[in-house]
């Protein structure tokens, strides 16, 4: 089935995570990539360990708490840097292959979207920045239904609000668990490798990966 619409993940896909800590590098010095990354595992594990629990708090907190726990851990206790990490995360950099790729997507007749753990507000300012929010309707958040992907409830949201049959909807994603997600869930998933890593959830079978953006569409059915 051709598809109608495609749906992006928002951080790490078409927003790069690390912009942030490699906009205030200098002041983080030899361990600014180390924090970065633990970050992020910080910020990912919140999401998971919460909806696990049956809590649920919304992502710029934990996004917050993530980078306290990183900051800690590498003994960092300049409270300026923090706000200042905080603010860049606000707007981080596009990957330069998003504007043009979803042009072209765009010209293809398709409609593009965004499904994000990130809250409402958190991805209007952060594509507002970045100048893509005019290519990018809906801005779907889990921010309503306060659990975060993978939960299959996530992708159903965005089933019901796209109102077309999961079939007709492409997923794209760099992060794996999230491919796995959306495969399981039963959407037809781009799974993004922009680095070459290990395999994982047997991807390679159950995604069509690629290695930039500008591979889609080549790879539309
Ligand atoms: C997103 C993050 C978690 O959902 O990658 O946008």
């Amino acid at each position: 089935m051709a598809l109608s619409a495609l749906l992006f993940d928002a951080y790490g896909t078409l927003l790069d995570i690390h912009a942030s800590v490699a906009r205030h590098q200098a002041r983080l010095g030899a361990d600014a990539a180390a924090i970065s990354t633990l970050w992020r595992q910080k910020q990912l594990e919140y999401t998971w360990t919460l909806s696990l629990a049956g809590d649920y708090r919304p992502f710029d907190i934990l996004t917050a708490e993530a980078l306290d726990f990183a900051l800690a851990q590498h003994g960092v206790t300049d409270a300026a840097l923090r706000g200042d990490l905080l603010e860049a995360y606000r707007r981080l950099d596009p990957f330069p292959d998003v504007a043009p790729v979803l042009e072209i997507l765009k010209a293809r007749g398709l409609r593009l979207g965004i499904l994000s753990n990130g809250t409402g507000a958190m991805l209007r300012e952060a594509f507002a920045s970045a100048g893509l929010i005019n290519q990018l309707d809906p801005l779907l958040s889990v921010e309503r239904l306060r659990f975060y992907k993978p939960d299959p409830r996530v992708y159903a949201m965005a089933v019901e609000q796209l109102g077309l049959p999961a079939s007709g909807i492409g997923f794209v994603s760099s992060n794996a668990w999230d491919a796995m997600g959306a495969a399981r869930f039963g959407f037809r998933v781009f799974w993004l490798r922009r680095q070459d890593g290990p395999l994982e959830y047997d991807l390679l079978r159950r995604t069509t990966p690629i290695a930039s953006l500008t591979e889609i569409a080549s790879n539309l059915p």
